[in-house]
């Protein structure tokens, strides 16, 4: 074989994704269906329609991908898959697409780690940033901070005990009846807010534990709903922008909090940020400003590689590829599959 050509698939919640990628990291196709308009009216990812949705898109991103790289099938060498974690319904799609496809062109199979994957995106962006690296990974269903002391060893610091940041986004959209996904929305509606409006705790525990918590910011907006419903019912309002900006300035600051905290005790070399939510603008500001004051390199996926794509599942797949890791065709999706290798979680403050 010469280079190979790696093709990735991902369709772990609601977007059914495939790429290509050469094995120099470039990325030759990137095709992104989004079920946006399935699941808009429901407010919120319902699994049946996520995973029927999938099951009818594959075949058009598959030939859409093949058609971007301006490649035929026998110009595939590997076949990665996200295996976990996610929806099961979800999985089982590409899974099952992945193993077919692999087992009739008799092409090795790489069984892909979601999350691992959203960590390897800022690897294929921004090539080899200086390590160890505080990764923090934010999305719709994950909120995790990890340092990657290697380029295959990662530490878990802190998790989401409750909500994912997204999620919390999206549950916040809903309340106030702005749309879905909430995330895009929340961080363009508050552009027009006052972050300092509204007043919310940040999240504590009792354990002393550094970890990440959502579900009581969600709590305290809802509070402030039902104080004064009318002041919230026009999403055009200044109230609604005033909660919208109030609300994103308390998550930024939370997921900061537990950035500088590990900073304290940790010693690091960059600063890396991906998953959807490394989309917010107010985010990737604070981020970025951290950074500078640390003297940080610091690290953020592009939009289109930050939210789910299949682009960094090719790049984990072309990793672990070339270390010889690939999986049999027995392979199952793990619905709650961890990202790490290692466990060293942030106490105190
Ligand atoms: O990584 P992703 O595409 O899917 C998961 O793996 O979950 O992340 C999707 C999440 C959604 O919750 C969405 O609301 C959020 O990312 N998101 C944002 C922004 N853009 C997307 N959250 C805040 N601000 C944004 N600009
Ligand atoms: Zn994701």
């Amino acid at each position: 074989m010469t280079a190979p050509i790696f093709l990735g698939i991902e369709s772990s919640c609601d977007d059914t994704s495939i790429a290509i990628i050469n094995d120099h990291g470039t990325i030759l196709a990137n095709v992104v269906s989004s079920q946006i308009t399935d699941h808009a009216p429901f407010g919120g990812v319902v699994p049946e329609l996520a995973s029927r949705a999938h099951l009818r898109n594959i075949p058009t991103v598959f030939e859409q991908a093949l058609a971007q790289a301006d490649l035929n099938l026998d110009q595939i060498d590997v076949v990665a898959v996200t295996y976990g974690p996610g929806l099961i319904g979800s999985l089982l799609v590409g899974v099952n697409f992945a193993k077919s496809l692999a087992f009739g062109r008799n092409l090795p199979l790489v069984a892909v780690n979601h999350i691992r994957g959203h960590i390897r995106a800022l690897f294929l962006e921004h090539g080899d940033v200086p390590l160890p690296a505080l990764t923090l990974i934010v999305s719709g269903g994950h909120t995790h901070l990890f340092l990657v002391e290697d380029p295959d060893h990662f530490v878990l610091l802190a998790k989401t005990r409750d909500d994912a940041a997204g999620e919390a986004f999206d549950k916040l959209a809903k309340m106030l009846d702005l749309g879905f996904p909430g995330g895009a929305i929340v961080d363009r509606i508050a552009q027009q807010g006052d972050p300092k409006a509204f007043a919310f705790n940040m999240p504590r525990f009792s354990d002393g534990a550094a970890d990440y918590s959502f579900s009581g910011l969600k709590t305290a907006a809802a509070h402030q709903l039902r104080r004064n419903p009318k002041a919230f019912a026009d999403r055009d309002s200044q109230a609604v922008a005033d909660l919208c900006a109030s609300f994103q300035h308390a998550v930024v600051r939370h997921l900061l909090q537990r950035v500088k905290h590990a900073l304290k005790v940790e010693s690091v070399a960059s600063l890396l940020l991906g998953g959807g939510v490394a989309c917010n603008s107010h985010l990737r500001q604070a981020f970025t400003a951290l950074g500078t004051e640390r003297r940080l390199p610091t690290f953020i996926t592009a939009p289109v590689l930050s939210t789910d794509n299949a682009a960094m599942i090719a790049a984990e797949g072309r990793h672990l590829w070339h270390r010889g890791q690939t999986a049999n065709f027995d392979l199952n999706p793990e619905v709650r599959l961890n990202a790490y290798d290692a466990v060293r979680y942030l106490t105190g403050r």
